[in-house]
C-alpha cells in the first residue's frame, strides 16, 4: 500500500494560521507584536532567497519585522555592535543572522554574542544546554528539529517507546532531534539510535526504525529495502541533483529513494515539500514565544 504524504506545506499553513491568530490577540489585548531582525551579510543568492521568505513570512503575520542587509566586508566589532543593539532593543524578540557568514567573521562569536532569551535559531550554547536538560527549561527548539517533531505529532505517529533511528549527526538536526525523541513529553519519549557515517551497519540499525529520520545529505542513501514496513520516514535530505533547463530551477532530491520507499513506509514525507518548508514556520513560533515570554503570557 501506499503511504500516507506528510506535507510539510500544508502542516506549514496550519501553524501561520495558528500564529497569526495569537499575534492579532496578542495586538489586541497588550498593543504589542512579535518584533523579528532578521541580518544577512553580503549577497549570497542562496542566503537573499532563504532571508527574504522569512521577512515576507514574518510580515505576512503581522510581526514587526526589520530586514538589516549589511555589506560583505562589514567587520567583525561593527557586526557585533549591530547584535549588541538588537539586544537591547525592546520591541526586537528574535535575532536572526543569516549563516554561513563571510570567512573574516567568526561565526561562532557572533551566534554567541546574541541574548539567548532573543536566539529563535536556538543554536547559542545556553539554548543548546537547555534543550539537553528538557521540560521547563527550553525557550525555543531548533527550526528544523521542531518542524520535524510536529510532522511526527500532527500525522498522528506514535512516538512513546518507538524505536527512532536518526540518520546524521550535525548540530542543526541530527543531535537536537534525537534529543528531543529521547525527552519526557508529547512527540517524545521514544527510544533513540544516531547512525553515522562511522556506523558499522547502516541498514540493520534502519531497519528496526518504527520512526525514521535522515539527514544525512546523500542523495537516496536509504534504500527501499532498509524500511520496515509501516514506519514513518522523515526525509530532512535537500540535495540539488541537477537543473531543469526549462524553468530555471535547481532539481532536488532527498536522501531516501522517495518513489520505492513510498511502497513500503506507513507515512514519508516528500522532497521538496516536506520538512523543508516547516522550518520557517517554526522560526515564526520561536519569535512568537520570545514576545510571549518578554511580555508574561506564557
Ligand atoms: N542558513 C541556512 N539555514 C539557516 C538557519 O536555519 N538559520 C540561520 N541563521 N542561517 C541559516
Amino acid at each position: 500500500m501506499t503511504a500516507q504524504i506528510i506535507s510539510g506545506t500544508e502542516i506549514r499553513k496550519a501553524i501561520l494560521g495558528e500564529i497569526k491568530e495569537e499575534v492579532d490577540q496578542m495586538k489586541e489585548k497588550h498593543g504589542k507584536v512579535p518584533g523579528l531582525v532578521t541580518i544577512l551579510v553580503g549577497s549570497s543568492p542562496a542566503s537573499i532567497s532563504y532571508v527574504t521568505l522569512k521577512v515576507k513570512t514574518a510580515i505576512s503575520l503581522g510581526f514587526h519585522e526589520i530586514q538589516d542587509d549589511q555589506p560583505e566586508d562589514i567587520s567583525e566589532k561593527d557586526l557585533l555592535a549591530l547584535i549588541d543593539k538588537y539586544n537591547n532593543d525592546p520591541d526586537i524578540h528574535g535575532i536572526l543572522v543569516q549563516l554561513p557568514l563571510p570567512k573574516h567573521i567568526d561565526d561562532k562569536k557572533v551566534l554567541n554574542a546574541i541574548n539567548p532569551d532573543k536566539d529563535v535559531d536556538a543554536f547559542h550554547p545556553v539554548n543548546v544546554g537547555r534543550l539537553m536538560i528538557g521540560g521547563d527549561e527550553v525557550k525555543f527548539l531548533p527550526c528544523t528539529p521542531a518542524g520535524i517533531q510536529e510532522m511526527i505529532v500532527r500525522s498522528g505517529t506514535e512516538t512513546s517507546g518507538a524505536e527512532v533511528v536518526v540518520v546524521g549527526r550535525s548540530n542543526i538536526v541530527g543531535k537536537p532531534i534525537a534529543m528531543m525523541m529521547a525527552q519526557k513529553g508529547v512527540g517524545a519519549n521514544a527510544t533513540v539510535t544516531i547512525v553515522h557515517t562511522r556506523t558499522k551497519d547502516l541498514a540493520s540499525h534502519c531497519k528496526r526504525a518504527d520512526i525514521l529520520v535522515v539527514a544525512a545529505g546523500v542523495p537516496d542513501l536509504v534504500k527501499p529495502e532498509w524500511i520496515k514496513p509501516g514506519a514513518t520516514v522523515i526525509d530532512v535530505g535537500v540535495n540539488r541533483v541537477g537543473m531543469n533547463e526549462q524553468t530555471g530551477k535547481a532539481i532536488l532530491k532527498g536522501d531516501v529513494d522517495f518513489d520505492a520507499a513510498k511502497e513500503i513506509a506507513g507515512k514519508i514525507t516528500p522532497v521538496p515539500g516536506g520538512v523543508g518548508p516547516m522550518t520557517i514556520a517554526m522560526l515564526m513560533k520561536n519569535t512568537l514565544r520570545s514576545a510571549k515570554l518578554s511580555l508574561g503570557i506564557d
